[in-house]
């Protein structure tokens, strides 16, 4: 099973602010909808309360250290271990971490990608990244890039990155030596 992690960031390392998200950016929305769309995500409670509903046609799995906590609809976990391994033994192929900050952090240790948003503004927040900002420094391997300009509907330009660490599943460059 792949672990991707799914961010935006700010150049500031900004991810959160006053519980919500820092930007309206609807271009990286769709795409964050395209790539999970039918496919299981993993997110922390605080992010779940963020979004105050389940994302439609995904299965969401939550992390919670209240062993209280329920959701009707998603699966709750008491460590993100827990999550990835119940995913594992369902034979989901593909799981995407999707924040908060201490889920994130909990998944950079084993991920295998990170789609990556770098957002070309300095924001306020109090939610940032866990990690180097260069992904480079924590294994990983700038494999596409593509640029979004300000527009009508976008006050920040962005660029999405896909990053891949070297043995990563699929990652034939390196499976072969
Ligand atoms: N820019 C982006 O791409 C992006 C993506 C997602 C979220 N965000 C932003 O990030 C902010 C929310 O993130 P956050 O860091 O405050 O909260 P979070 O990581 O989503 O949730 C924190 C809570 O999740 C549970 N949790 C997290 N890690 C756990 C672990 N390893 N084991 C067990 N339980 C764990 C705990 O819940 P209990 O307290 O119930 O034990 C913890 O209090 C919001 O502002 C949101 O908009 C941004």
């Amino acid at each position: 099973m792949r672990v991707s992690i799914v961010v935006a960031v700010s150049e500031n390392g900004v991810i959160g602010a006053r519980g919500g998200l820092p930007w309206d950016l609807p271009d990286d929305q769709q795409f964050f909808k395209d790539l999970t769309l039918g496919g299981h995500i993993v997110m922390g409670r605080g992010t779940h309360d963020s979004v105050g509903r389940l994302l439609p046609r995904r299965t969401t799995l939550i992390v919670s250290r209240n062993p209280e906590f329920r959701v009707e609809g998603a699966h709750v976990f008491p460590s993100f271990g827990a999550a990835a391994d119940w995913a594992r033994q369902e034979g989901v192929t593909e799981l995407f971490a999707v924040g908060g900050a201490s889920v994130y952090a909990a998944a950079l240790p084993v991920a295998d990608r990170l789609y990556l948003t770098r957002v070309h503004a300095r924001v306020e927040g109090e939610t940032r990244m866990p990690g180097p900002s260069d992904p480079g420094e924590a294994g990983y391997r700038l494999i596409a890039e593509e640029r979004h300009p300000v527009d009508a509907r976008h006050a920040h330009a962005f660029t999405f990155q896909t990053w891949e660490r070297d043995g990563a599943p699929g990652n034939t460059d390196t499976a072969t030596g």
